[in-house]
C-alpha cells in the first residue's frame, strides 16, 4: 500500500491498558506512520468488545482507555491529524451491528478462527458462548464500515476479521444497493513490514503470559526485562557461534534479541548477526546494546506520554472533539444506510 494515495483509514484497539511492544510494532507505530503520509486516521477505543470476553468486571475500563490514549499519543498519534474517538460514545456502531447481524450466518461465524483461538486460551465452555461474543466480528464490521475507510492497519492476528469486513460490505451492497453506487467500500488489511513480534520468551506476546516489554517502559526496566530473552541455548559462552536465525532440527525458534534488533536496530543488525554467528559477540553485550538502542528509541515516546498525563484536561478535550467529528461521519454513512434499507421512517417522512 505504499505506493497508494492516501486514503482513510480506521482501526482501534480493545482497552487493555498499558500497551506493549507487540501493539506498537504490530500496529501503532502503522498508524503514526499513515497519519504523517497525510492519510485521515480514525482510531477507536473499542471498549463495547472489552464485554465480549468480560462483561462482568468493568471496574478496569476507565483506567485502561485512559492508560491506552496516553499511549497512542506517546507514541505520535497528533489530534490535529488523527480523529481519537471512544466507541461507546458513537452510538450508531450499535445500530450498524445490528444491521449488520442479519448478513452473517451463526455457521459463518462459528468457525472464525480468531474466536476459536478466544475460546481455547480463556479455556472457555464452546456451549457457553454468548450472543454478543459470537458477533465479535461483526461489530467490528460495523466499526470499519462506518468510517467507509479505503485501509485498515491492524496486526496479523485481525486478518479474518477483514476478510468478513469485506463480506458483509459485498453482501450488503448486493442485497441493498447498486452496484454503480455502492454504500460501502471493501476495504483492505494493512499490515507492517513486521506484523508480529514475539514476547522476550520467544512465544507469542501477551500481558497475560508477563513476556513483554510496555511501551512506555522505563530504561532500568527495559535493560532488566532485555537481560531475560530468549536467544539460541546452544550458545552456552560468549565466543560460541550463535544462531540468530531459527533451525528447526533442534526446535531453536529464533533468537529474540536479533529480531528485536531487526526491528529498532536495522542499521546494525546484519553486522549483528555475522558477528553473533562467528563467535565473535557475547548475548550478554548483545544484550546491553540492544537494551540501549531500545531505550533511545522509546525514550522520546515516554516522554511525550507524560507530557500528554500532565495535561488530563486536555487529553479529555482530544476525546471530546474526536468523539464529535466521529458521529460526524457515521450520522452520514447511518444515513445511507437507512436511505438504501428503505428504514427512513414513516415518522420523518411525514
Ligand atoms: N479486534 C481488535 C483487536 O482485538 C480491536 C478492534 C475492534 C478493531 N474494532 C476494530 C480493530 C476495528 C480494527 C478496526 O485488536
Amino acid at each position: 500500500m505504499s505506493g497508494s494515495a492516501p486514503g482513510r483509514i480506521l482501526s482501534g484497539m480493545r482497552p487493555t491498558g498499558r500497551l506493549h511492544l507487540g501493539n506498537y510494532v504490530g500496529a501503532l507505530q502503522n498508524w503514526v506512520r499513515l497519519q504523517d503520509a497525510g492519510w485521515r486516521n480514525f482510531h477507536m477505543v473499542a471498549d463495547w468488545h472489552m464485554l465480549t470476553t468480560g462483561y462482568e468486571d468493568t471496574t478496569q475500563l476507565q483506567q485502561n482507555t485512559w492508560d491506552m490514549v496516553l499511549d497512542w499519543l506517546g507514541a505520535g498519534l497528533d489530534p490535529e491529524k488523527s480523529v481519537l474517538f471512544v466507541q461507546s460514545a458513537v452510538k450508531e456502531h450499535a445500530e450498524l451491528h445490528l444491521l449488520f447481524s442479519m448478513l452473517v450466518s451463526k455457521a459463518r461465524l462459528e468457525r472464525m478462527p480468531t474466536l476459536k483461538e478466544q475460546i481455547r486460551d480463556l479455556h472457555m465452555d464452546e456451549q457457553t458462548i454468548s450472543y454478543g461474543h459470537l458477533g465479535y466480528a461483526v461489530l467490528q464490521a460495523a466499526d470499519i464500515l462506518l468510517y467507509r475507510p479505503t485501509h485498515v492497519p491492524v496486526g496479523e492476528d485481525q486478518v479474518p476479521h477483514i476478510e468478513l469486513t469485506r463480506e458483509i460490505a459485498r453482501r450488503f451492497n448486493y442485497v441493498y444497493a447498486s452496484e454503480d453506487a455502492p454504500v460501502f467500500p471493501e476495504p483492505e488489511a494493512a499490515l507492517t513490514a513486521f506484523p508480529r513480534l514475539r514476547g522476550l520468551d520467544g512465544n507469542r506476546m501477551s500481558k497475560s503470559v508477563g513476556n513483554t516489554i510496555l511501551l512506555a517502559e522505563e530504561p532500568a526496566d527495559i535493560e532488566k526485562k532485555v537481560r531475560m530473552a530468549y536467544t539460541d541455548p546452544k550458545k552456552m559462552r560468549a565466543n560460541d557461534p550463535g544462531r540468530p536465525e531459527p533451525d528447526e532440527s533442534d526446535g531453536h525458534s529464533g533468537c529474540v534479541v536479533w529480531e528485536y534488533h531487526r526491528v529498532f536496530n536495522p542499521g546494525e543488525a546484519d553486522a549483528i548477526a555475522t558477528a553473533c554467528k562467528a563467535g565473535e559477540l557475547g548475548c550478554v553485550p548483545d544484550k546491553k546494546r540492544l537494551a540501549a538502542v531500545m531505550t533511545e528509541v522509546l525514550g522520546p515516546i515516554r516522554e511525550r506520554r507524560a507530557r500528554w498525563a500532565a495535561k488530563p484536561d486536555d487529553v479529555r478535550a482530544v476525546l471530546h472533539e474526536g468523539t464529535r467529528r466521529a458521529r460526524e461521519v457515521a450520522a452520514e454513512t447511518m444515513a445511507r444506510v437507512r436511505d438504501a434499507m428503505r428504514l427512513k421512517s414513516v415518522v420523518e417522512g411525514a
